[in-house]
């Protein structure tokens, strides 16, 4: 939520900031603003409403006041204050010399507030962030970075921080604490920004700032401290990312190019990790912990959103492969729950961002209380990923699209080879893995075939799009896959949807259905099939719309559906990948014949950075 990004070289700093924010706009997209600064401490400061494009249009009329190589920039997604032009950041002082960029939340602001007010300070917004720039008001006496230093130490809350002073035209100074910060260090140039991506186009050199540490960055030199002022000594690192995984590469919408990617993330989270000739897998992120993961008695998954039904369908599969008992939480009550951590319990976070506010809090709790925290993470260097004692990287590249599709298929893949991994150590034959290992072999393939299924696909969307309500259904672990697909719907085509187990259907939601409510079955000839093909007859009864999802053209399914999208066939647990596909097109599809922003989604973001 809400991207930072800061520029200090040789270079003209406005363009690099725009481009930047162009490329943190899926963190938050209701307002944003930049600040530019030239040598002798001009500022030129932009603020506006909406989205990055109506900041470029603003600029365009004034870009030959904008000169500077310093500068901050920010995308907003609202907390506190609404979106408007003087919420907007960056926010600044009395004397407009000091001016802020901010993602995360100061939770004492209010009481901050009266006390600056009382002591003359005049403020201009509604925001958390802006008492960050009275307060170093406060204490500026000519050092930026000591005045920097005595204000946080005020702060209660979350920050990734971009700070500069008119007075100090040479510097800017960020802080991190609970929200991603990343540094790129360059030729004559360094950037600091909430992502990676925002990163790419100037070097590939990053330092991922720990929290409660602080910097100050100069156009050729960057000085790392401790809040208490102590010297960090950290050398940058290079990142995997290329600057063409953040493009579109000649598709509308990320979403859209991230469901294409599947065949291609699916092999880069199998590549090198699989041993045929043993029938199973080999994570080397785990092998630290592997003596203690065989000894796991209990595991918890902690997880949120899409991450949350990936780690659902886990549960299936570790039953079935493991002896190790399985309870899947949200990461969003995990962290006020009072769970017992008996020994040998193992807790999993699962994220694609690394920065989910709530799955850092669970980790936090679950380590307090002794338990081995283990991580499935898609960013490289991410606050789960280097918060966890031991883990599993996805190799999935940037997701950008706000709706997650990628790393669902990626995440549950990988919770596969996992289980199979410690399922191999005790009730699974060689044979046993090497079947599962033949059917993961022929994903990317069989994704292929399905998504060249678009064309009928987009057809359904575009005769069912204006239904204002769809029940999911499925069993084991299509159940999973229902909620995904509902939540999909949701989110980027604003339809109401809702994700059952087919079991539940008579215990109340079959009330519901009508022609106008469409039901979405995932309904694969596995185990639960004929059970699926009972629960869909008694929609059918009920005059209700059946799409399904199944891997059969011809058979019953056909004469009680109303349309059938088919899936190639492989091992039950791999249904979902499959399966989900149909689903991720047909949310994607009907959000266009609606006309939403398939990328930016209303009131959403992609990182859930704040509680
Ligand atoms: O980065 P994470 O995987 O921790 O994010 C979790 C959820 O916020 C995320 O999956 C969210 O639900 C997506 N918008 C779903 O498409």
């Amino acid at each position: 939520m809400c991207g930072i990004i800061g520029y200090i070289g040789e270079d003209d700093a406005v363009s690099f900031l725009i481009e930047g924010l162009r490329k943190l706009e899926y963190r938050g997209y209701d307002s944003c603003g930049v600040v530019v600064e030239d040598a002798n401490g001009n500022t030129e400061l932009y603020k506006t409403k909406g989205k990055i494009a109506h900041l470029e249009d603003i600029l365009a009329n004034n870009i030959e006041n904008i000169k500077g190589n310093i500068g901050l920039g920010h995308t907003r997604w609202a907390t506190h204050g609404k979106p408007s032009k003087e919420n907007a950041h960056p926010h600044f002082d009395c004397e407009k010399k000091i001016f802020v960029v901010h993602n995360g939340i100061i939770e004492n602001f209010n009481y901050l507030k009266r006390d600056l007010t009382k002591k003359g300070h005049k403020f201009h917004s509604d925001t958390d962030t802006e008492i960050i720039a009275h307060l170093i008001e406060e204490f500026y006496e000519g050092d930026l970075l000591s005045a920097v230093l005595k204000s946080l130490e005020l702060v209660a809350g979350t920050f990734g921080l971009g700070i500069i002073h008119k007075d100090e035209p040479d510097k800017i100074i960020v802080a991190r604490r609970g929200s991603p910060l990343i540094l790129g260090v360059g030729k004559n140039e360094m950037v600091a920004s909430s992502d990676v991506a925002a990163i790419l186009k100037l070097t590939d050199r990053v330092i991922y700032m720990e929290d409660n540490q602080v910097a100050v960055l100069k156009k050729d030199d960057y000085k790392i401290y401790s809040l208490t002022r102590e010297r960090v000594r950290k050398k940058p690192e290079k990142v995997e990312w290329k600057l063409t995984d953040t493009d579109k590469n000649g598709f509308p919408h990320y979403m859209l190019k991230e469901i294409y990617e599947q065949p291609e993330t699916i092999l880069n989270a199998m590549r090198g990790r699989i041993l045929k000739e043993e029938g199973t897998i080999k994570l080397g992120g785990l092998e630290s912990v592997i003596d203690k993961l065989k000894k796991m008695k209990r595991l918890i998954i902690v997880s949120c959103g899409t991450s949350y039904h990936a780690g659902l369908i886990a549960r299936y599969m570790f039953e079935k492969l493991t002896d190790v008992n399985v309870e899947v939480e949200y990461a969003s009550e995990f962290r006020y729950r009072n769970i017992n951590i008996s020994e040998n319990t193992v807790v999993l976070a699962i994220s694609q961002s690394g920065e989910t506010a709530d799955t850092i809090a669970a980790l936090k709790e679950a380590q307090r209380k002794g338990a081995l925290t283990i991580g499935l993470v898609n960013v490289v260097g991410s606050t789960i990923a280097r918060l966890t004692t031991a883990g599993v990287y996805n190799h999935a590249g940037p997701e950008i699209g706000v709706a997650s599709t990628k790393l669902f298929t990626s995440q549950v893949l990988i919770l596969l080879m996992i289980a199979t991994l410690l399922g191999r150590f005790k009730k699974l034959s060689m044979n046993d893995g090497l079947n599962i290992i033949n059917a993961l072999e022929n994903l990317p393939s069989q994704i292929e075939s399905i998504l060249k299924q678009s064309d009928k696909i987009r057809d359904i969307a575009k005769k069912y799009h204006k239904f204002p309500s769809f029940l999911y259904m499925g069993r084991l672990f299509n159940f999973p896959t229902a909620l995904e697909g509902a939540l999909k719907l949701k989110e980027v085509s604003y339809i109401h949807a809702e994700g059952y187990p087919a079991g539940e259907m008579k215990h109340g939601p079959i009330a519901l259905i009508s022609p106008n409510c469409p039901v979405m079955a995932i309904c694969p000839k596995d185990s639960m099939f004929e059970k699926m093909v009972g629960n869909i007859k008694e929609i059918e009864a009920r005059n209700g719309k059946i799409i399904a999802v199944t891997t059969e053209e011809n058979g019953i399914l056909k004469e009680i559906s109303d349309e059938i999208i088919t899936i190639p066939e492989t091992i039950e647990m791999l249904y979902p990948i499959l399966s989900v596909i149909p689903l991720q097109l047909f949310a994607y599809y009907c959000a266009l014949y609606n006309g939403c922003e398939i990328d930016k989604p209303r009131n959403l973001a992609k990182s859930v950075t704040v509680e």
